[in-house]
């Protein structure tokens, strides 16, 4: 059995995490912290996990997280970051939810995240937790920085243009994306408040999100080529999901490829990439408390743009999905394990 510790049980990705990991047949659940609720069993909070899982929210004690062989961190930015090397020095496999692994470039880091970036050796050595891209990277990494939400359907949603020689203008990227409110933690905060963010729909960060330059490092990864991107988000009424249209421009050159082809060609063998139907509109519902990405691909009036769909759930996919993926990875397990859930529809 793989021990395992989550910092930061008591957010949406942390309870997200248990959900997951108490069905997870390789998993221990050892140590799950909380600042707030140390003390309070975990069931206390979360009466769905009653009878599954039995222990208690603790402080963030660095020596008890060391008796685990993975420790995730389900925390705001530089968190993670303060307590990692100590844990590799144990032994232990660090994921990390949050953003301090995620960006190469510790200055960019800094300038989007308004902190130094405290340990910028184990920056370079981080593995970019997406397994569609970096499958292998993954499998023998010790510290994983995790894909974001909004990352994760935008580059998975681009993936299969981008991988090979160019197909379409890459300096004019759109990804204009939804999120639920969940994607903001459970923080108390008024732009997520009933009344503000119930029967309403706006876009934020349309100067600079901070998933941006992460997206751009992404895609220019696959790519190998400059990427030029216009990302807007998105806050929808809903709990869960994110619906990520993509705009792109063909080149001449493409106008005679069949996209559709491509697609389902690419990713065959991802166990949990849905490329649907021509024609298909993915919603978030299909998708919702499971680690699937429904992808669908149009081309309207057989012009020259270029349409990609993608939708995750932020909380699976987009988040605790992705880190038990990952996990799974890391300690030479079947991928999908403790991940073949099917949606919750409706
Ligand atoms: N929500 C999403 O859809 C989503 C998707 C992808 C990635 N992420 C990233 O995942 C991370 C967690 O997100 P979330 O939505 O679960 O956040 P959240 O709901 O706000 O929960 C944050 C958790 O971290 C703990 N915490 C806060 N400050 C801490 C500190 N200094 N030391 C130790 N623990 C601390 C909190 O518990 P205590 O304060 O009681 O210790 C709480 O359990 C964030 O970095 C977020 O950007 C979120």
């Amino acid at each position: 059995m793989i021990r395992i510790g989550i910092v930061g049980g008591t957010g949406y990705t942390g309870v997200e995490l248990l959900r997951l990991l108490a069905q997870h047949p390789e998993a221990e659940l050892k140590v799950i912290t909380s600042r707030k609720e140390a003390g309070m069993p975990v069931a206390d909070m979360y009466p769905s996990l009653r009878r599954r899982v039995n222990i208690a929210f603790t402080e963030p004690d660095t020596n008890a997280l060391k008796q685990c062989d993975a420790v995730f961190f389900a925390t705001p930015h530089g968190v993670a970051m303060a307590q990692a090397r100590e844990l590799l020095e144990a032994g232990v496999k660090v994921i990390d939810l949050a953003a301090d692994f995620r960006l190469k470039d510790p200055e960019e880091f800094a300038r989007w995240y308004a902190m130094p970036h405290s340990c910028t050796d184990l920056l370079q050595e981080a593995v970019y937790g997406l397994a569609e891209v970096n499958r292998e990277a993954i499998r023998s990494a010790r510290l994983v920085g995790l894909a974001g939400c909004y990352p994760t359907a935008v580059q998975l949603g681009l993936k299969p243009l981008l991988s090979g020689k160019p197909l379409i203008d890459e300096n004019h990227i759109i990804a204009d994306c939804k999120s639920g409110v969940s994607g903001a933690g459970r923080k108390a905060e008024v732009h997520t408040l009933l009344a503000e963010a119930g029967d309403n729909f706006k876009a934020y960060g349309i100067g600079g999100h901070r998933h941006l330059p992460e997206i751009r490092q992404g895609l220019q990864a696959i790519s190998g080529r400059p990427i030029g991107l216009t990302f807007v988000p998105h806050l929808t009424p809903m709990i869960r999901g994110i619906l990520a249209t993509l705009y792109v421009r063909l080149l001449p050159d493409a106008q005679g490829i069949d996209f559709q082809a491509l697609y389902e060609q690419h990713y065959a063998n991802e166990p949990f990439i849905d490329v649907m139907p021509a024609g298909s509109s993915p919603e978030t519902r299909s998708v919702r408390a499971s680690n699937q990405v429904r992808i669908a691909v149009h081309r309207p009036q057989g012009g020259d743009t270029l349409v990609v769909l993608s939708a995750i759930d932020n909380l699976v996919k987009g988040a605790s999905g992705q880190a038990v993926q990952t996990l799974n990875l890391m300690f030479g397990l079947p991928e999908t394990t403790g991940l073949t859930h099917i949606p919750v529809l409706p």
